[in-house]
C-alpha cells in the first residue's frame, strides 16, 4: 500500500524480502522508499537487498531529509564489493548469448523508462495508429543521415521494428544527433500506420534530478587510475612525492592526508606487454610480473590504515573483453593483505557510499561519435554514460563487449561516485547529485601521445570528501 501510494509495485520476492527483515518493517519501508530511484516502476527483490547490504540498520538513513537519505559516517567503514562479474562469467559467444544480453538490456532500460513514457508494443503500430501520436521504447539498431540530410532511425523492440523519421528542419533535430547505436531509448511521434513513425520528441532514460549528494559518509577518497608502472614513461618521483604526502611524512598544514581511508585505482596498475604495436620500446620493465611486483611495491607502500581498492583496464593482465574480472592470484600474491580486488565495472561502497568504478573504454567510442564530447574533458563523455543509464552504450566498436547473460553495463540506480580512468586526462564535475569524476594518469606524455597531440594530465588526484561529496584535485 504505501509503496502503491508512491507509484511504484513490489516484485513478489521482494515482498517476501521486506516480510522477513527482522527489524521495524516501517523503517525498512521509509529508507527503500526513500533511496529508491524515481523512475523504476516496479521494485525488485534484488533492489531490496542491495539496500539493506549498502548500510547496516535502514532505520539509520531516516535521520536526514532529502529525497534520498544519507548514509551517516558511522556506517561500516570498510570497503566492500557489491557486485562485479569475477567468477560469474557465463557466456561462450552463441548466438543465444548476444540474443540474452540484448535483451538482459533493453529490459532494464525500458523498465526506467516506461516510468516517464507510456510506450507501446512496436507490433501493435498498425494501420488503425495512422495519423495519431504513440509512443514506443526501442533498442537503436541504426541511425544514420540521408542525403537529403534527414535523420533516419531504425528501432527495435521484442516485437518487431520501425523506422523514425526526423526531418532536417524539425525542432529535435540537433538533439537527435546525440542518439547512439545500441542505446535503448524512447520515441514519441506521429504513426503512419505502416512501420513509420514522424519523431516529435525523445526520451533518454537518465537519471533524477536531484542536486544534493546521493549518500555521504566518513573520511576521503583518493581516486586514481593508469599507473602504467613498467612504462618508461612512468612518473615514479611524482609517486614517492605522493606517498611522502599520504604517509605523513611531508608538512600537511591542511591535515588532509590524515583523512585519508580509501585509495581507489580504476585501471591500467601497469602498462602490461603487447598492448600496441612497438610497445616493448616505451617500457622500463619488459616482463609483466615484473611489472607487477614494482606497482605492488608501490601500492605497498601506503599508509597500513588506507584501504586500496584495485581495479584492472585494458593494460592489465586480465581478458581483454569486458567485463573484466578482478587480477588474478598470480599477481595479487605480490600486494600486502587486506586490499580489496574488484572487476571492471565494479559497484563498491566505502563506508556505505556507492562508487561505481569503470577503466572507461567506452569514453574513445563517445568521443567519436557524440558532438561536443573530446578527451580534454572526459568528465562529459561520462556524464552521457549517466544519462543512458549505461557505462558502454556502443556495441562491437573499440570496446569489446563479452555477451554475459547480463548486461553489467547497466546503470541501473545512480552510483554516490562514478570514477572512471584510461583518457588519462583529470575531469570532475556533478550531475544530479553524482559526483562525476576521471582520476588522469601517473605516466608522463608518450612518443604516440606527442604525435597524436595528446595532452595528458600526470600526477593529479582527485580527493573526494565523503562526509560533504565535495572533491578537490591534488598536484603531485
Ligand atoms: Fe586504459
Amino acid at each position: 500500500m504505501r509503496f502503491a501510494e508512491q507509484g511504484y509495485q513490489l516484485e513478489p520476492e521482494a515482498l517476501e524480502f521486506i516480510c522477513s527483515y527482522p527489524g521495524s518493517k516501517d523503517d525498512l519501508i521509509r529508507s527503500i522508499i526513500g533511496r529508491m530511484d524515481r523512475s523504476v516502476a516496479v521494485i525488485r527483490a534484488f533492489q531490496v537487498s542491495s539496500l539493506l547490504t549498502s548500510t547496516d540498520a535502514p532505520g539509520a538513513l531516516l535521520e536526514k531529509s532529502s529525497a534520498l537519505p544519507c548514509i551517516p559516517s558511522s556506517q561500516a567503514a570498510a570497503a566492500e564489493l557489491k557486485c562485479d562479474i569475477t567468477g560469474r562469467s557465463t557466456c561462450v559467444g552463441d548466438y543465444d548469448d548476444f540474443v540474452r544480453y540484448f535483451r538482459d538490456r533493453y529490459t532494464k532500460i525500458r523498465e526506467i523508462l516506461s516510468r516517464r513514457l507510456n510506450a507501446r508494443p512496436i507490433e501493435s503500430l498498425g494501420k488503425s495508429t495512422a495519423g495519431r501520436e504513440v509512443s514506443l521504447i526501442g533498442m537503436v539498431m541504426d541511425v544514420h543521415t540521408t542525403a537529403k540530410g534527414n535523420r533516419v532511425i531504425e528501432l527495435e523492440d521484442p516485437t518487431g521494428l520501425i523506422v523514425a523519421f526526423v526531418q532536417k528542419d524539425a525542432q529535435i533535430y540537433e538533439q537527435s544527433g546525440n542518439i547512439l547505436p545500441d542505446e535503448v531509448l524512447g520515441v514519441t511521434g506521429t504513426s503512419d500506420g505502416n512501420g513509420r513513425i514522424f519523431v516529435k520528441s525523445l526520451l533518454w532514460p537518465d537519471i533524477p534530478n536531484q542536486t544534493a549528494p546521493l549518500e555521504v559518509g566518513g573520511g576521503c577518497a583518493l581516486l586514481l587510475s593508469d599507473l602504467h608502472v613498467g612504462s618508461k614513461y612512468f612518473m615514479d618521483d611524482a609517486w614517492q612525492r605522493f606517498i611522502q604526502w599520504l604517509n605523513g611524512q611531508v608538512e600537511d598544514p591542511s591535515g588532509l592526508a590524515s583523512q585519508v581511508k580509501y585509495v581507489v585505482i580504476a585501471g591500467d596498475l601497469v602498462d602490461g606487454i603487447g598492448v600496441y604495436p612497438g610497445q616493448e620500446g616505451d617500457l622500463a620493465i619488459k616482463d609483466i610480473y615484473a611489472q607487477y611486483e614494482a606497482a605492488a611495491e608501490r601500492i605497498n607502500a601506503i599508509r597500513s590504515d588506507v584501504s586500496v581498492i584495485i581495479s584492472p583496464g585494458n593494460h592489465d593482465i586480465v581478458r581483454q573483453a569486458e567485463p573484466q574480472p578482478a587480477l588474478p592470484e598470480t599477481v595479487r600474491k605480490y600486494f600486502r593483505e587486506g586490499g580489496l580486488f574488484v572487476g571492471n565495472p565494479a559497484w563498491v561502497t566505502l563506508g556505505g557510499v556507492s562508487v561505481l568504478i569503470y577503466h572507461g573504454r567506452s569514453i574513445d567510442d563517445l568521443v567519436l561519435r557524440l558532438p561536443g564530447i573530446s578527451y580534454a574533458a572526459p568528465e562529459k563523455a561520462m556524464v552521457e554514460m549517466l544519462k543512458r543509464r549505461h557505462l558502454s552504450p556502443v556495441y562491437g566498436s573499440r570496446v569489446s563487449i563479452a555477451p554475459e547473460h547480463e548486461d553489467h553495463y547497466v546503470i541501473s540506480r545512480p552510483p554516490a561516485i562514478l570514477h572512471c580512468g584510461h583518457v588519462h586526462t583529470v575531469g570532475i564535475t556533478r550531475y544530479k547529485g553524482v559526483a562525476v569524476i576521471n582520476s588522469g594518469t601517473w605516466q608522463s606524455q608518450t612518443d604516440f601521445q606527442k604525435k597524436m597531440n595528446i595532452q595528458p594530465q600526470p600526477a593529479v588526484v582527485p580527493i573526494v570528501d565523503l562526509s560533504t561529496m565535495k572533491v578537490r584535485k591534488l598536484i603531485f
